[in-house]
């Protein structure tokens, strides 16, 4: 018998401090961190380098805050210091370093064909290197912890995919440095709409822009009934899964995330009942879901020091990792 103690597998994660932070980021993402949070060893970054790649959207004043408010976020949805590590990216250079090493072995074709990528290009004038480059930044923060598992909303998954592609190549140029990840993603929930605009994945700029198309994590009460109330459905009334419209579809995934319950559960609760009953319940339940969060937050920011304890910590923790796995990458590129 092998007396040998099964490492958790390692989580890594991690979001972007710009825009306002909403359900979606909750549902899709943090909420599923903080459900498997004993089963793994985890690693959650607040992406900050990532932010500079649409820079007309950062001040530094801006960015100072946006990073607080995420690390607090994380804290007050339930992500618990003592059994995740949470830092930003930034404070460990290693990240920016392992990138330009993973430049050098990334085609720029396979980044052409990012469709985020894309997207945000078509409606920029100049297009930032940093943009073109984003993938490989994310790729480096994950492979740099020797990461098993990365939760994600399911807009990341040509990201996961072309981490495994690079640190494939990487693999098969220089010899078994990286571990490949695989992503993790919600079965329900991995994608929320737009409450205005449910064709419309929910997003971050536009929620801090635009009124009633997402609901924020520190959104008041009565901002969450009025963008709720007026969520975009049809004129039918049906209330299954498989046969509604992508509005009422959006309002059933978000009850049952809200409500841990399964598809049949939520179903059988809401047959025969008409639209404004289940708008009415989840008006409720994302309200009383979220009390606790925004009091925790309140709690979180009040309390001088705490934050950057945790953050200073998180640094410590994260740099002895990846210190080591970029010492490893150089020493078979031949780097001394
Ligand atoms: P970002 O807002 O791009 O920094 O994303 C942070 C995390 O939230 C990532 O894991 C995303 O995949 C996830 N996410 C963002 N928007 C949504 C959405 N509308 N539905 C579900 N997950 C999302
Ligand atoms: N690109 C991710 C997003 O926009 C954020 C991100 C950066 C990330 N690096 C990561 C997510 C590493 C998971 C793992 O949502």
């Amino acid at each position: 018998m092998s007396s040998k103690v099964e490492r958790k597998k390692r989580v890594f994660s991690g979001v972007q401090p710009t825009g306002q932070i909403h359900i979606g980021n909750y549902v899709g993402a943090i909420s599923l961190w903080v459900e498997n949070q004993d089963l793994y060893d985890n690693i959650f970054c607040i992406v900050d380098l990532h932010s500079l790649t649409i820079p007309e959207n950062v001040s530094p004043e801006y960015l100072r805050k946006k990073v607080r408010e995420v690390a607090a976020l994380y804290l007050a949805c339930g992500i618990d210091p003592e059994k995740s590590t949470i830092f930003v990216q930034s404070h460990v250079p290693e990240h920016a370093e392992l990138t330009w090493l993973l430049n050098c072995v990334t085609p720029m074709g396979w980044l052409e064909r990012m469709t985020q990528y894309k997207t945000k290009a078509a409606d920029m004038e100049t297009v930032g290197t940093g943009l073109f480059d984003y993938p490989v930044l994310m790729a480096a923060d994950i492979l740099l912890y020797d990461t098993d598992l990365v939760p994600v909303g399911d807009d990341q998954k040509q990201h996961i995919e072309i981490t495994r592609d690079i640190a494939q190549r990487f693999n098969h140029l220089y010899g078994e440095v990286f571990k490949i990840p695989d992503g993790l993603f919600r079965e329900s929930g991995a994608r929320i709409m737009g409450l205005d605009n449910p064709e419309m994945k929910m997003s971050k700029s536009l929620g801090e822009v635009k009124k009633r198309h997402s609901i924020g994590i520190l959104d008041s009460a009565d901002d969450i009934r009025d963008t709720i109330m007026r969520a975009t459905t049809d004129s039918n009334m049906e209330t299954r899964f498989e046969y509604a419209s992508p509005g009422v579809k959006n309002l059933l995934v978000l009850y049952q995330v809200m409500t841990n319950s399964s598809k049949e559960e939520v179903e059988d609760h809401f047959r025969g009942k008409n639209y404004g009953a289940l708008k009415k319940e989840l008006v409720e339940v994302v309200i009383e879901r979220l009390r606790p969060i925004q009091e925790k937050y309140k709690e979180i920011v009040e309390e001088e020091g705490y934050l950057d304890n945790i953050l200073n910590r998180g640094k410590e923790r994260a740099k002895e990792i990846a210190a080591v796995t970029l010492q490893r990458a150089k020493e078979h590129m031949g780097l001394i």
